[in-house]
């Protein structure tokens, strides 16, 4: 899921417990009531999960499974054209359904036997220092909602799609695990929160909108990019510049659109040196050093 706070529609509780999603006036859904429904009982749904048993069965309707379907077959070619190999080989063994959305608890029971990785349900925003800690214990905190039926090849939104699509066919790929995991053991060594944002803007800039360069062509490995039919077909255009730890990690960003800087490695291997090797051995001090070295180098 993503990490920052504004991309998720506040949550309130009733007196009986049931959720209430406050989407924004600008949200595709914001004047559909059965959507607006379907956000609250899903929101609900994921709330009732209690830790060490599986994700809770959602009863996705029609329209809902019409959404997954016309996304996930639009992303068919286009995964063929621009996902880089790991994730196409993610893709491979996991093997997702296009015609209907999975459950939760399916997919953590089908990424068992592959990586170990397994869902935990999100109401809404899950707090950084919970999402990232999670990593390191293989779980992935995802939400269950759908994006409306209105706007299926776009959300700001971090949606089942997102979720599964996304992040699910590369939590099916040990080297792309591998590298979840670390993101997750360095947030959990990660005292002050400065360096915890540090930490998961790098995340951000790579796992979740990173590209690479593989045998001459530009390909994504980030699970917003490999989500989203639109921002697949433009991520080629972006300001994209060479992989800077410092740089991505001091980098702000807006969410509410298409990801218009992007940071490309010249392969796979690189990101797990690079990008691995940080969050391995990276600590409250190291990013200190690295943030001021990157503001001298912005005023010199
Ligand atoms: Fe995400």
């Amino acid at each position: 899921m993503f990490e920052e706070a504004q991309y998720f529609a506040p949550i309130t509780a009733d007196e009986d417990g049931s959720l209430k999603v406050h989407l924004g006036a600008g949200h595709p859904g914001f004047a559909d009531p059965e959507y607006r429904a379907r956000r609250d009982a899903l929101a609900t749904l994921a709330s009732t999960w209690r830790p060490g048993t599986p994700c809770p069965v959602a009863d996705y309707t029609d329209a809902e499974h019409r959404v997954w379907q016309v996304v996930s077959e639009a992303l068919v070619t286009k995964h063929r054209a621009f996902a880089c190999r790991e994730f196409l080989d993610g893709k491979e063994s996991l093997q997702l359904p296009t015609d209907h959305i999975p459950q939760l608890a399916e997919v953590s029971d089908w990424l068992a036997p592959l990586t170990g990785y397994h869902y935990r349900p999100a109401a809404g925003l899950v707090p950084l220092r919970d999402f990232y800690g999670s990593l390191a214990d293989k779980a992935f905190w995802s939400t269950q909602y759908v994006r409306h039926h209105s706007v299926p090849l776009y959300t700001p939104e971090p949606d089942v799609l997102h979720e599964v699509v996304g992040h699910g066919n590369t939590l099916a790929n040990p080297r792309f695990t591998a590298l979840y995991e670390l993101a997750g053991q360095a947030s959990r060594r990660m005292r002050s929160t400065e360096a915890l944002e540090f930490v998961s803007k790098v995340f951000w800039f790579t796992l979740e909108f990173g590209i690479l360069w593989e045998e001459g062509e530009l390909k994504a490995y980030g699970a917003g990019i490999l989500s989203s039919p639109g921002e697949i077909e433009a991520f080629r255009g972006m300001d994209i510049r060479p992989l800077d730890i410092a740089e991505m990690g001091s980098t702000t960003y807006d969410i509410t659109d298409y990801q218009n800087v992007l940071y490309v490695a010249d392969s796979f291997a690189q990101i797990e040196d690079v990008v691995g090797g940080f969050w391995a051995d990276c600590t409250d001090e190291s990013i200190a050093r690295l943030v001021g070295r990157h503001e001298e180098r912005l005023h010199a």
